[in-house]
């Protein structure tokens, strides 16, 4: 007997009575974005490997060991996006995309990470990703900051979400504490954990991160970000903090937030959620000035966040009244009626009614049997088209909810009846 395939585990399929909310969801992404003059990029979701490596860095778990790389035919390494930053830098700097004041975009789609898969994690997500290019002030941190909050607020998800910030400082900074930070650690090796051991030497500021109880009063005690930073990051951070106060968009000062990707410096974020466990990060990013430069460009600072589809999705589950359920306005039953004839009326209908939403019954059946159906699809009318319809060019139109007497009507009087009761 044939073995039953099954999807590969951590990749989900989104089945048909999710996407209605999925669908509710980008599209009003989209026209958040729209608004601030985001306009759309499609990247491949596969890339020369290095586009990564040399973005998101050696030493973080991502690169590690989380990518999906393997060699095509050809003997290239090639890698399924773990993100989308890497990718878009890779795509702007490629088609000279980056030459004006501002260039300003978004993609969508699916992101590929070997994670251990638990609620709220998974091998196969989606994030929609925002990325602003040439302004390098706080201003464009902020602006993309409340672009997410406006999103949130739409969504009805504002009031349960927390906005943590923190500053890695610009490089001279970033560089002075990564010193600080190794001379510590290295004075109290033995209490390091063999993660933050390996850390110590390619990613000191990632053992800050470490989850690790055991590890966390060495953590609490270690040389503090902020007193490293210099004058301008300071300004940088002190500067996004008073326009978020200024725009009555609250925030918290996390310290110890410094991100998984190496390729960020001054602002980093996350907006975190108490409704998920642990996965409660569902938007992150910041500033990555440093960047476009190591795909070979002049230098072009930038500044980003994508947010994972699948949290926003389970949040908005969990509120019931944002559903994006859309049902079915009619269902057409012809009980008797030639199926070329039956084809030709409803197409007629659709033309009459480009936003209708009708399903036709398909391979025939008796009229009990047809009626079943109409009552199974949760159609709120059904149109009847028997041979007495068809012969005086009319439909019978039956209420399946209560709203009303059935009727039967000529095909041109159908438009306004179905609005009323559709
Ligand atoms: P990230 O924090 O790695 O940042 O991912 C962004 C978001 O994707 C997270 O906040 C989370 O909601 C979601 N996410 C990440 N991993 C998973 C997973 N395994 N399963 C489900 N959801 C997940 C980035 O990817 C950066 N590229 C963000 C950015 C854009 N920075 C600047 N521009």
């Amino acid at each position: 007997m044939s073995q039953r395939l099954q999807a590969v585990r951590g990749m989900h399929d989104i089945l048909p009575q999710q996407t209605p909310l999925w669908q509710y969801l980008e599209a009003e992404i989209r026209q958040v974005l729209g608004a601030y003059h985001f306009e759309e990029i499609r990247l491949p979701v596969l890339e020369k490997t290095g586009v990564f490596t040399t973005s998101i860095g050696e030493g973080t778990d991502v690169v590690e060991k989380e990518m999906y790389t393997f060699a095509d035919r050809n003997g290239d390494s090639l890698t399924l996006r773990p993100e989308g930053t890497a990718g878009c830098v890779r795509a702007m700097v490629q088609h000279g995309l980056l030459q004006g004041h501002a260039a300003r975009v978004w993609y969508m789609g699916p992101m590929f990470r070997y994670e251990r898969p638990q609620k709220g994690r998974s091998r196969q997500f989606h994030q929609t990703g925002v990325e602003l290019f040439g302004p390098a002030g706080a201003d464009a941190d902020a602006e993309l900051i409340a672009l997410a909050a406006r999103l949130w607020k739409r969504l009805g998800l504002l009031d349960g979400l927390t906005l943590e910030i923190n500053t890695l400082g610009n490089a001279e900074s970033r560089a002075a504490y990564r010193e600080q930070l190794v001379a510590y650690f290295r004075a109290h090796e033995d209490a390091l954990d063999e993660d933050s051991r390996r850390r110590l030497e390619i990613n000191p500021l990632r053992i800050l991160d470490s989850k690790n109880p055991a590890m966390q009063a060495l953590i609490e005690k270690a040389p503090r970000m902020m007193d490293a930073m210099d004058e301008l990051s300071l300004r940088h951070f002190n500067q996004l903090c008073g326009m978020l106060d200024a725009a009555g968009i609250a925030w918290t000062h996390n310290p110890r937030l410094v991100r998984g990707l190496d390729y960020y410096n001054h602002t980093v974020y996350e907006w975190t959620t108490d409704q998920l466990g642990a996965q409660s990060a569902i938007c992150s990013g910041g500033r990555y000035d440093g960047l476009v430069e190591r795909f070979g460009s002049k230098p072009v600072p930038a500044t980003g966040f994508a947010m994972g589809m699948e949290r926003v999705i389970e949040l908005l589950r969990m509120q019931e009244s944002a559903s994006g359920q859309q049902t079915l306005d009619a269902y057409l039953v012809a009980p008797g009626v030639a199926e070329t004839q039956v084809l030709a009326i409803a197409e007629q209908l659709r033309d009459q009614m480009p936003g209708l939403r009708m399903e036709m019954n398909l391979s025939g059946g008796s009229f009990k049997a047809q009626f079943k159906r109409a009552d199974r699809s949760g159609a709120k009318v059904a149109l009847v088209l028997g041979e007495d319809e068809l012969a005086t060019g009319e439909l019978t139109v039956k209420p399946l909810r209560g709203q009303g007497e059935q009727q039967r009507i000529p095909l041109a009087e159908l438009p306004p009846l179905l609005e009323r009761w559709t």
